[in-house]
């Protein structure tokens, strides 16, 4: 028996604590993101307070869950109101997880892209006028665009098409394929995407074929070490510790002036993570933040020797 939570998250604090239930053995991976903004949302939405957050907690597990809310507000140094309990009730497991996901997930609006998905009627929802149309296919990739990561990751690719020189894109831990798609849909002609995730390359090329750039979108199975030769924009939206891995290999994946995006990079992690870039013979850009993430772009200079001399 399990009983569906719903809690109250100050914004910022969902992802980790979703990540944290499930370790801890409640919320069984079944955290979900409520999105209370109403269809169509735009960018305004990441300036709410709090977010509502789903967890199904077996019973056993109930009582415990908010002396362990407590402890993690303490931990967080957060006042106990950052999280709070709204209500708890007998959970239907029976419940499809993916129309649940189709039943929750609100369409948006990010950096000059309406982002829905392909059970949403495109004459009820057109496009924004100005906006590109960016068409989820859902899955269990990661990259619906209800993480902030991916929405700043969406900026950075539109920033790096207009500036970066013309060439072939990477895109790192391609997920639901995102950003292969909304940069190939900003006019890059040769996207390649790569996961680990064994769900990832399919749902990728599903969603370039539906979004009309089957042909400038190619994605497989894979980890960074598949790929080979170097491109002019790298796309690497992940998260710190694997970033600090692999800071050096990004570097060498770049055209002397390429562009580089690195983002997921929790705040405390920042600045282990910016030492190994630079450490790489990278050039700090800019820095974006939201919340508690960090997302960065950098720059390989014209002539300088790349690789760890960390
Ligand atoms: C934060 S998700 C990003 C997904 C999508 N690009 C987005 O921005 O929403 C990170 C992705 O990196 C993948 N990943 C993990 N380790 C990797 C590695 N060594 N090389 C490439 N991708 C990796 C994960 O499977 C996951 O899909």
């Amino acid at each position: 028996m399990h009983w569906l939570v719903r809690l109250s998250v100050r914004s910022g604090l969902e992802d980790e604590l979703l990540a944290l239930a499930e370790r801890a053995g409640f919320g069984t991976g079944a955290g979900l993101r409520e999105y209370p903004h109403g269809l169509l949302a735009d960018e305004a939405e990441e300036s709410l307070p709090e977010t509502r957050v789903h967890l199904w907690v077996p019973s056993a597990d109930l009582a415990a869950l908010e002396g362990w809310l407590t402890e993690l507000c303490s931990a967080w140094s957060v006042d106990a109101t950052a999280i709070r309990i709204l209500d708890q009730q007998p959970a239907d497991l029976s419940v499809d997880p993916e129309r649940l996901w189709q039943s929750q997930w609100r369409p948006f609006r990010c950096a000059g892209f309406t982002v829905r998905a392909n059970f949403h009627d495109a004459t009820l929802l057109p496009a924004k006028a100005g906006d590109l149309p960016l068409i989820l296919v859902p899955g269990s990739a990661f990259g619906t665009g209800g993480h902030p990561t991916t929405r700043m990751a969406l900026r950075a690719v539109r920033r790096i098409h207009s500036e970066a020189v013309p060439g072939p894109w990477l895109d790192v831990g391609t997920g639901s394929g995102i950003l292969a798609v909304a940069a190939a849909l900003l006019g890059e002609t040769s996207v390649f995407g790569m996961d680990p995730d064994p769900h990832s390359a399919e749902q990728a090329l599903a969603m370039a074929a539906l979004n009309g750039v089957g042909s400038r979108v190619s994605a497989w199975r894979g980890r960074l070490d598949s790929t080979r030769g170097r491109f002019a924009a790298v796309v690497a939206n992940l998260f710190a510790d694997l970033l600090q891995d692999v800071a050096a290999d990004l570097a060498e994946r770049l055209e002397p002036g390429g562009l580089l995006y690195a983002g997921g990079i929790v705040d405390r992690k920042w600045e282990a993570t910016q030492a190994r870039f630079t450490a790489a013979g990278l050039q700090f850009v800019d820095l974006a933040s939201r919340g508690r993430w960090r997302g960065a772009l950098w720059q390989r200079p014209v002539a300088a020797r790349i690789g760890n001399r960390s």
